[in-house]
């Protein structure tokens, strides 16, 4: 939903700036824009749409730019459409829409969020003179900024201070004043901003993998705070206005981590990291022969009082609370419920006030999920963050938190991120299953050394991925997939289902096998493709039933099941095998195929699979 990078120091600005948005493309490309000032002089501003490399060709790759302060911004379209004019960044003077060039204006900024009382605010500031060349609410906030500058005679911090009382939604602001050369103002609340400091230089940025290259250390600007950057300075102030502490943080990730290393897509990439990363967060959560969660502050007193667990997230990161429930509740014998963020937050759920309400997210700034954790907390719940994404803001404002230690994940579509929440969740039904005393330690043993196989399975099911990328060749143009399974194969046939539509356009559905018939079956004609997700061994001829129902109405079938069912190849069309794995767990091994598999229908066709239409990486717009 945005991106925004800024940049003061001792280099040309317009370079840097370019390079990190290249870095945030896939948190919007549908435009994107800089503004650059040269010592005192006016800022230049820059816009394009389209993707990044038509702002990169317009100023020759930042070279025909100069100066060494600037902001940078790349879009994914809320309010107006897609086109130059409302392409950030926005000034408060009468004009930005151009294409290029110096602007008069006394502010110029950009901004990741939603204003949500900006048709309010800009009522007010059209009787005050202002007018508007966008249909942006960044304008809006911006010319009100100018507007309280004015008016009061205040600095900008005071300024920015009064817009933020007025404004309502959410922000990541970065502002610069004509009478404040090389200084950088910003302000947050809701959407992602990170500050990294170096020698004499300094970087703003939504989300890490912008700044990599340049620091490792930042701050993290907290909600409703403001900073005045200067070259290798950050100061930071309150809503009052007064100035407070930070500590500068350092960030574990590497610069390789946010690279393609090789491949040709970030998905790919990622979906080979799996083994990794997987492993990884195993790790973290293990040790001395047994599941530790101490570092995520989950102590045996606290577990004991839960009455059950509700997990709260949105898309991938809700079908890994869809898997998690039939674990925990088989494991640990306890209550889940598992919600849609978007849709606890505004139901006035009734929710035992000593569950666990767990929210998973990989970036930790969705909107919805942030909004959910904050409902919960307000009703007097305990909430575990399933966070990827350090400092995020689910991780700062969560009881608890658990880190997957997937790295940056790029691609738009989570590949990595969801396999480490998946292992996140098991550990935990593990924990809650011995403390509550309903595994045995021996039981809980033997299920840690099945963990403990799942990165060497995805490595092998990796090693065989040519079957599926001669398949999705075959199946590239189908019309309609459904994915059907029962139980956990149902969780993960949503996820199978939602890869697929995401980055290949092709409608797909995916349905708890028994209910087919209670309607979606009449959709069902010569050529449809039925992937049937095979998973569950007590489950498993059931759902070859549903399977052969689909099959008589003339669909193409496909099974994924484990090594050793060979019978399948009795009903199914086209088999992929996945090593064996206890049913708990499988849905780790079941997802990958998937994965590869709606990468290679989306490669097949020719399209951006890393950046989908319509989609970004963070949704922090609700
Ligand atoms: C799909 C996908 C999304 C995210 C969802 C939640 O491939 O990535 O469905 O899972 O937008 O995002 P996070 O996990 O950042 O809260």
């Amino acid at each position: 939903m945005c991106g925004i990078v800024g940049f003061v120091g001792k280099h040309q600005a317009a370079p840097i700036l370019l390079e990190g948005l290249s870095k945030l493309e896939y948190r919007g490309y549908d435009s994107a824009g800089i503004a650059v000032r040269d010592g005192d002089k006016k800022a230049e501003v820059v816009k394009a749409t389209g993707r990044l490399k038509n702002l990169e060709e317009k100023t020759d790759d930042g070279k025909a730019v100069v100066g060494s302060c600037g902001i940078g911004h790349t879009r994914w379209a809320t309010h107006g459409g897609p086109s130059q004019t409302n392409a950030h960044p926005h000034v408060s003077g009468n004009c930005s829409g151009s294409a290029s060039g110096t602007v008069e204006s006394d502010v110029v900024g950009v901004h990741n969020g939603i204003i949500e009382n900006y048709q309010e605010l800009k009522e007010k500031l059209l009787k005050h003179g202002y007018e508007f060349y966008s249909e942006t609410d960044t304008e809006v906030a911006i010319k009100l900024i100018d507007y309280y500058y004015k008016k009061y005679k205040v600095g900008p911090i005071d300024a920015i201070a009064k817009t933020m009382v007025r404004v309502r939604g959410s922000y990541a602001l970065e502002v610069m004043f004509a009478d404040y050369p090389n200084e950088i103002y910003v302000a947050r609340k809701d959407s992602p901003m990170i500050i990294g400091v170096t020698d004499g230089e300094t970087f703003i940025a939504s989300d890490v993998p912008a700044i990599l290259n340049r620091t490792k250390n930042v701050y993290y600007i907290g909600n409703n705070e403001m900073a005045r950057l200067v070259a290798g300075q950050a100061e930071f102030y309150d809503l009052n206005g007064d100035q407070i502490e930070k500590e500068l943080v350092e960030i574990k990730f590497d610069v390789e981590s946010a690279e393609k290393g090789g491949y040709e897509h970030f998905m790919m990439k990622e979906i080979h990291e799996q083994p990794k990363v997987v492993r990884d967060t195993f790790n973290s959560l293990y040790k001395n022969g047994t599941v530790d969660l101490s570092e995520v502050g989950l102590t045996e007193e606290d577990i004991k009082g839960f009455s059950g667990v509700c997990f709260v997230a949105c898309g991938s990161a809700w079908h890994v609370g869809m898997a998690a429930a039939y674990v925990i509740e088989d494991l640990a014998k306890m209550p889940v419920r598992v919600e849609l963020a978007s849709e606890f937050r505004y139901r006035k759920p009734v929710i035992d006030k000593n569950m666990l309400v767990v929210v998973i997210s990989q970036s930790g700034e969705t909107a919805d999920s942030l909004a959910a954790l904050r409902e919960a907390k307000a009703r007097g719940n305990k909430v575990l963050a399933i966070v990827n994404v350090v400092g995020s803001s689910i991780a700062r404002e969560a009881d608890y938190v658990l880190y997957t230690l997937a790295g940056p994940e790029i691609s738009v579509a989570t590949t990595k991120a969801y396999s480490c929440q998946l292992m996140a969740t098991y550990m935990l039904a593990l924990e809650l299953g011995v403390v509550r005393g309903e595994l045995s330690q021996e039981k809980c043993a033997e299920y840690l050394s099945e963990l403990e196989q799942i990165p060497e399975c995805i490595e092998k099911i990796l090693d065989d991925k040519e079957r599926l990328q001669w398949f999705a060749a075959k199946f590239a143009n189908v019309k309609d997939v459904f994915f059907i399974g029962r139980g956990i194969d149902y969780a993960i046939s949503l996820e199978g289902s939602l890869k697929m539509k995401e980055i290949s356009y092709i409608h797909s559905e995916a349905y708890a096998a028994g209910e087919l018939k209670h309607g979606t079956i009449s959709l069902i004609e010569d050529g449809t493709l039925v992937i049937g997700v095979l998973g569950q061994d007590d489950l498993y001829e059931k759902t070859i039933s549903n399977m052969v129902e689909c099959k008589a109405r003339g669909a193409y079938l496909m099974g994924l099941t484990a090594y050793g069912h060979y019978e399948i190849e009795d009903t199914a069309d086209f088999v992929s095998y996945i090593p064996k794995m206890d049913g708990h767990f499988i849905g780790s091994l079941l997802v990958i195929p998937l994965q590869l598999l709606g990468y290679y229908i989306s490669v097949a066709r020719g399209l951006d699979v890393d950046k989908p239409r319509n989609l970004a990486k963070s949704v922090t717009v609700e």
